[in-house]
C-alpha cells in the first residue's frame, strides 16, 4: 500500500485579484487530505467523504472525478504503465469551502500514483498535471491552490510563478477559520467576477491595482514580522472583495463574531460568496472556544512548511 498526504490552505490575501495576474499570498496549513492505494485489477478511485467510487480511462467517468481522469491519462502517458490500482481518498478539509479540498485531494492523488507506478514524484510534475486536472474543476485557475499545496509553506503568488517566504511565524500567531456551510461552486464564481470585471475595467481596475499594492504590502509586513498590523490589511481586503459582490450575510455574521472576540482582522477567503472566513490572532486562544455553539464549524490552525509527502503506514 502507498499513501501520501497533502495539507489544506488558506488565502491570506489576493484571491480572485489573482486570476488577473496580480499577486496573491498563502499558506499550507495543519488540516489533511490522504490517498492511499492499493493493488488492484483496475484504475478505481473511491472518495470516503463523497461515499461514491468510479473506474477511471473510460468515456463516461463520473463528473465528480473528472478531473482524477485527467491526472490518470497523463500519468498512463508518463509511466506507460497498465497496472489496475484501488485508490481511496480521505480527507478532513471541507469540501467546496475554500480551504483547497479539490487542490489537496488531487495532489495527494498524483504524488501516490506516481509513486504507485515506481516514478519519484517531483514537485514540479506533481504541480503541472494538479494544474491540469484544476481547469477541469475550475476552468480558469491562477494555479494557486495547487502550487501551495504541493509545495507547503508559505508563498507569494503570481502569474504561475511562486516566491517561498521565509516567515517567523510567532507560535501564539493563529489563524482561525469558520466554515459558513454555504457551499458554492469556485468555477461559477471566478467567472461571475471576470464578467462584472469586463462590464466596469475601468472601475475594477483601480481596485484591483489597490489589491496588487495591498498583497505587496502584506508581503513586507510578514517578512519583517509587523503581524498585528496586517489587521488592517486583512480588513480592506475582505473589503474589496465585497465590492466584488462576494460577501453574503453569513460570511458578515461570521466575520463580525471573529472581530468581537479580538481578531486582529477578519476576510473571507477563497471564492466567497459563503464557504470560510478567517481571522487571525494573537495571544491565548480560550476566546476562541467561547464561540462553541456559534452555527459555523470553526478550525483553529497553524501555518505549516510541509506540502505533500509520502506517509507510511
Ligand atoms: O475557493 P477556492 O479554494 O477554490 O479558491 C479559489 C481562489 C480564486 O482566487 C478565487 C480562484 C483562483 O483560481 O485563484
Amino acid at each position: 500500500m502507498i499513501c501520501s498526504v497533502a495539507p489544506a490552505k488558506i488565502i491570506l490575501f489576493g484571491e480572485h485579484f489573482v486570476v488577473k495576474n496580480y499577486p496573491a499570498i498563502a499558506t499550507a496549513v495543519n488540516l489533511y487530505s490522504k490517498t492511499c492505494i492499493y493493488e488492484y485489477d483496475q484504475p478505481i478511485v473511491e472518495s470516503k467523504q463523497l461515499g461514491v467510487k468510479t473506474i477511471l480511462g473510460v468515456e463516461d467517468v463520473d463528473q465528480k472525478f473528472k478531473q482524477f481522469n485527467v491526472a490518470y491519462e497523463m500519468i498512463k502517458t508518463i509511466s506507460g504503465a497498465v497496472e489496475g490500482f484501488y485508490a481511496v481518498i480521505d480527507s478532513e478539509i471541507p469540501v467546496s469551502a475554500g480551504m483547497g479540498s479539490s487542490a489537496s485531494t488531487i495532489v495527494s492523488f498524483i504524488h501516490s500514483l506516481l509513486t504507485y507506478y515506481g516514478l519519484k514524484p517531483d514537485l514540479d510534475l506533481v504541480n503541472k498535471i494538479a494544474y491540469e486536472a484544476e481547469k477541469i474543476v475550475h476552468k480558469k485557475p491562477s494555479g494557486i491552490d495547487n502550487t501551495i499545496v504541493t509545495y507547503g509553506g508559505t508563498i507569494y503568488y503570481r502569474s504561475g510563478s511562486m516566491e517561498r517566504l521565509n516567515i517567523d511565524w510567532p507560535n501564539d500567531l493563529y489563524i482561525v477559520a469558520i466554515d459558513t456551510g454555504v457551499k458554492r461552486d469556485t468555477g461559477m464564481v471566478v467567472r461571475s467576477v471576470l464578467d462584472l470585471y469586463d462590464k466596469y475595467p475601468n472601475i475594477l481596475g483601480k481596485v484591483y491595482e489597490a489589491a496588487g499594492l495591498l498583497v505587496d504590502t502584506a508581503r513586507e509586513y510578514l517578512l519583517n514580522k509587523r503581524f498585528m498590523e496586517l489587521g488592517d490589511l486583512i480588513n480592506i481586503n475582505h473589503g474589496l472583495l465585497v465590492s466584488l459582490g462576494l460577501s453574503t450575510i453569513e460570511v458578515e455574521e461570521a466575520i463580525n463574531m471573529l472581530k468581537k472576540i479580538g481578531a486582529i482582522g477578519a476576510k473571507m477567503s477563497g471564492a466567497g460568496r459563503g464557504g470560510i472566513v478567517y481571522g487571525l490572532f494573537m495571544g491565548d486562544p480560550h476566546k476562541v472556544r467561547s464561540m462553541v455553539g456559534f452555527a459555523g464549524k470553526i478550525y483553529l490552525l497553524k501555518p505549516i512548511n510541509e506540502g505533500v509527502k509520502s506517509i507510511y503506514q
